[in-house]
């Protein structure tokens, strides 16, 4: 089939062949990526931009089902058709010619070869297509992403969006996450869903449980593994547990942890918000995040999520206190995260008392939380 584009013969109105070979062309990026090259070696601002316009008419005007299943999704390798679109406007507004071949061969890249930083599956060179990506140190998240399977029954949990930031960052289809605080399993839900292998751990024999029902009635698991184990995360052994289950080392560990004795999640005293005081609590931080260190992957990442506490008078910093302590252990920060937290159900409904006791007191009301990114070196 012809794919190079024709120049216009003079004193004709200026074609691409077939209307039908332009559809087809735009089908296949391989073959978009040749007319694009051909209008960028042609000469003139002004052709370049009529080329385009045809080029996005034809775009347009196509009814293929590639372009038409080609969603925006981040773990996906395909070129959507707003994205084209999008790229070509961007070109055609260029006021230099310059300027337009620069964006075109943009586009030209990310339509051909991939580009990765060798840690997680997106394509550099289609990096304005991750929309649903962040990449701000502060994340304002509004509400309660709807998680692959699991709905929001545990206290303390934390919204599916978290895990599923971090699981498209830092790992790529088939590896294995692991989440040793792993409560309701939300890191499960979300590594399944993604394609990664996941284990969990939980202290409690009932919210274990639950989660394990729930995870059983997966739907759709792309064909990984995703265990939920009850243990202790403070004196189990993670070696073991991996070897046990001839899991290979994580790449990421999710780390959600209590937020020292602010929700008591059991009656158990090695549940870690049954810490005696704040200098217990932080050996056990240390303890687990030096557990963690052994056993994750060379270059992988852990990824702690944690607030404060108001006590006595003052505020006590829980989450730069544990960050310092995953750092002894090796860890190097990566970033701090700053996320709003709208406070638990109970807090809600006594909203005005907080503020009344902030007016009096001098102080702020907790608002926000963190997350610790941490790379192995
Ligand atoms: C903040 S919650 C985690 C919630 C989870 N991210 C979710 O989305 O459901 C902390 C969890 O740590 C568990 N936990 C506390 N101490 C533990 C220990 N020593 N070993 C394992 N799990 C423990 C608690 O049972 C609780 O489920």
């Amino acid at each position: 089939m012809e794919t190079s584009i024709k120049k216009p013969s003079r004193g004709r109105k200026y074609s691409m062949t077939s209307n039908d070979e332009i559809v087809s062309r735009s089908l296949d990026q391989g073959k978009l990526v040749r007319v694009i090259e051909e209008i960028i070696a042609l000469g003139g601002i002004d052709s370049k931009r009529k080329y385009l316009g045809n080029l996005k008419e034809n775009l347009l005007s196509t009814q293929s089902p590639l372009l038409k299943n080609a969603e925006e999704r981040a773990d996906q390798d395909t070129v959507s058709l707003p994205y084209l679109l999008g790229e070509i406007d961007q070109a055609m507004s260029a006021f230099t010619e310059e300027r337009m071949n620069y964006y075109l061969r943009r586009l030209s890249r990310s339509l051909g070869a991939k580009r990765n930083n060798g840690v997680n599956d997106l394509n550099l060179n289609q990096w304005k297509k991750y929309k649903d990506i962040v990449t701000d140190s502060y994340w304002h998240l509004e509400r309660r992403e709807s998680s692959k399977g699991n709905s929001a029954w545990y206290w303390g949990n934390f919204v599916p969006q978290i895990p599923r930031q971090f699981i498209l960052r830092f790992t790529r289809k088939n590896d294995w996450v692991f989440d040793p605080f792993a409560g309701s399993g939300t890191t499960l839900f979300e590594a399944a869903a993604l394609g990664r292998n996941s284990i969990g751990m939980d202290l409690n024999p009932e919210t274990t449980a639950k989660a394990k029902d729930a995870l059983s009635t997966l739907q759709d698991n792309h064909g990984v593994m995703s265990m939920m184990i009850q243990g202790d995360s403070l004196r189990d052994d993670f070696k073991q547990i991996l070897k046990d289950l001839k899991a290979p080392s994580p790449t990421l560990i999710m780390l959600h942890p209590p937020y020292f004795d602010i929700i008591r999640f059991s009656q158990d005293e090695r549940d870690l918000s049954n810490s005696p005081n704040l200098e217990v609590f932080l050996q056990r931080i240390y303890s687990v995040g030096k557990k963690c260190y052994d056993i994750l992957s060379e270059n992988g990442h852990l990824v702690m999520v944690i607030g404060d506490k108001y006590a006595s008078g003052s505020w006590i910093p829980v989450g730069f206190y544990s960050m310092q302590k995953l750092m002894e252990t090796g860890f190097t920060l990566k970033s701090i995260i700053v996320k709003n937290f709208e406070g638990t159900r109970g807090k809600r409904s006594q909203e005005e008392l907080w503020r009344y006791r902030a007016l009096a007191g001098g102080y702020y009301v907790f608002k926000h939380e963190y997350i610790f990114l941490m790379q192995k070196p």
